[in-house]
This record gives structure tokens, sequence and C-alpha cells, in this order.
């Protein structure tokens, strides 16, 4: 598999078979991801891999958080001011998925079950937390996306699914006492991982992108 074949079946995987995926091959992901550019070879980027009963232990935690619904808070700004036509595309990416799974615009509850899933890990073996030194800025995150790409590209290449998940930056508190996180350092996003259900629904939803000439322009 080449890297375009990699970026054309990548998707966000929301639904994981139970296996674990073998400590070995997760370092062997690592070990190639940590290849990835970094502005002045920085490499700013944490990784703490959750797996096993300390996994489901965050999982119940965060989902008794969301369940009384408690504001989330984050190390890093996350609300940009957005207008058309990003707002659009963030819109439509929500009711692609709602509409996958039955779920219309006014239903709350399916909506607010829908977004639980995140914190549930979308029943995925594994979750990595990325972070990074908390007086770090833009420059740094440019960085720490560029190995999430890396990762995710690294993942398909060796039959594994995963989905970025800004939402588990939300409840910093637990992941801190659980995972092995860096003092100093706070939460950007997670990823949760292992192997495609290809029986499940929700893995047929596809996001599609805007053409070439949107989003690029030509100048000689
Ligand atoms: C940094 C980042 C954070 C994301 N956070 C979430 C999230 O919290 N929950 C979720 O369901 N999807 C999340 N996504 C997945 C995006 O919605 C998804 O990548 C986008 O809609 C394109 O779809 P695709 O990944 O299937 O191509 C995130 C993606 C990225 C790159």
């Amino acid at each position: 598999m080449n890297v375009s074949d990699a970026l054309a079946n990548r998707y966000s995987v929301r639904g994981y078979k139970p296996d674990p995926v073998p400590e070995e091959l997760i370092r062997e992901v690592l070990d190639i991801s940590r290849l990835a550019a970094s502005g002045t070879n920085t490499q700013p980027w944490h990784i703490a891999v959750v797996s096993g009963d300390a996994r489901d232990r965050l999982r119940d935690e965060l989902c008794e958080l969301f369940d009384a619904g408690t504001p989330q808070s984050s190390g890093f700004e996350r609300n940009a001011t957005m207008e058309s036509p990003y707002i659009d595309r963030r819109r439509a990416c929500g009711f692609g998925y709602y509409e996958t799974m039955g779920v219309t615009r006014e239903n709350k509850e399916g909506r607010l079950a829908i977004a639980r899933k995140n914190f549930e890990f979308f029943d995925a073996p594994h979750v990595a937390f990325f972070s990074m030194p908390s007086n770090f800025v833009y420059p740094q995150a440019v960085d720490m996306g560029i190995l999430l790409g890396s990762m995710m590209l690294v993942m398909v290449e060796k039959g594994m699914g995963c989905i970025a998940q800004g939402s588990l930056a939300g409840y910093p508190e637990p992941v801190k006492e659980i995972a092995d996180i860096p003092e100093d350092n706070e939460i950007l996003f997670g990823l949760s991982f292992g192997f495609i259900d290809d029986e499940a629904h929700i893995n047929t939803v596809r996001m599609d992108r805007v053409p070439v000439d949107e989003i690029a322009s030509f100048t000689s």
C-alpha cells in the first residue's frame, strides 16, 4: 500500500471489533509515526496509550461526566468563530452521521446518545491521548496534527482503523488521573483505534471533500 492508497482508504472508524491490538503492533505504529516532521525538530508530542481495565475505567468516568451534563473544558482554546462555508461543512458532517444512524435533527436524545459514543471510544479497545506542554501554541499544534495524520495513515497500512477525537480533550481531569500524561502537558485530542468491525452500519458513512479549485489557487 502506498501513501495515496492509505489516504484514499482511510475514514473515521466508529465501529470496532473487541479484539485488542498486540502491543508490539501499537509500538511499531508509533515507531514509524515518530518520523513525522516538526518545526525545528521540536517533536512536541506525547502519546499516552490506554487499554484494558484502565480504558474501561476511563470510559466509565468520562461517560459519567457526560451523562451529568458536566460542561466541557480544555487546556487549549478549542472554539473558533466559524462562518460559511466552514460552518456549513461542519453541519453537513453532523447531519450525514445522524442520518446514517436514523436519528433526525429534532431527536435530541438520539443526538446525545451519538455524542456519548465519543466517550465510549466508539467501542475501540484502545485510545491514545495526544498532549503537548501547556505553554506551546499554534506551530506546535501544527506539529501535533502532522503526527496525528501520519499515525492515522500508518494504522491504515497496518490493517487497523482509528478516529481522531477533539471531544476527548473535553474532560481532562479523569484522563490525567488514569493515563500517563506528562505533568506540564495539556491534551489536544484523542485517537480511538483497533480493528474495524466491517458489520457496523456506522462505518458506511463517508464524508465528501470540496474540489481542488475550492481549496487552492495557482499563480504564475
Ligand atoms: C483533529 C480531529 C478531531 C476530530 N474530532 C472528532 C470527534 O470528537 N468526534 C467525531 O466523531 N469525529 C471527530 N473527528 C472526525 C472528523 O469528523 C472526520 O475526520 C471528518 O468528518 C472527515 O471524515 P473522515 O475522517 O471519515 O474522512 C475529528 C477529526 C480530526 C482530524
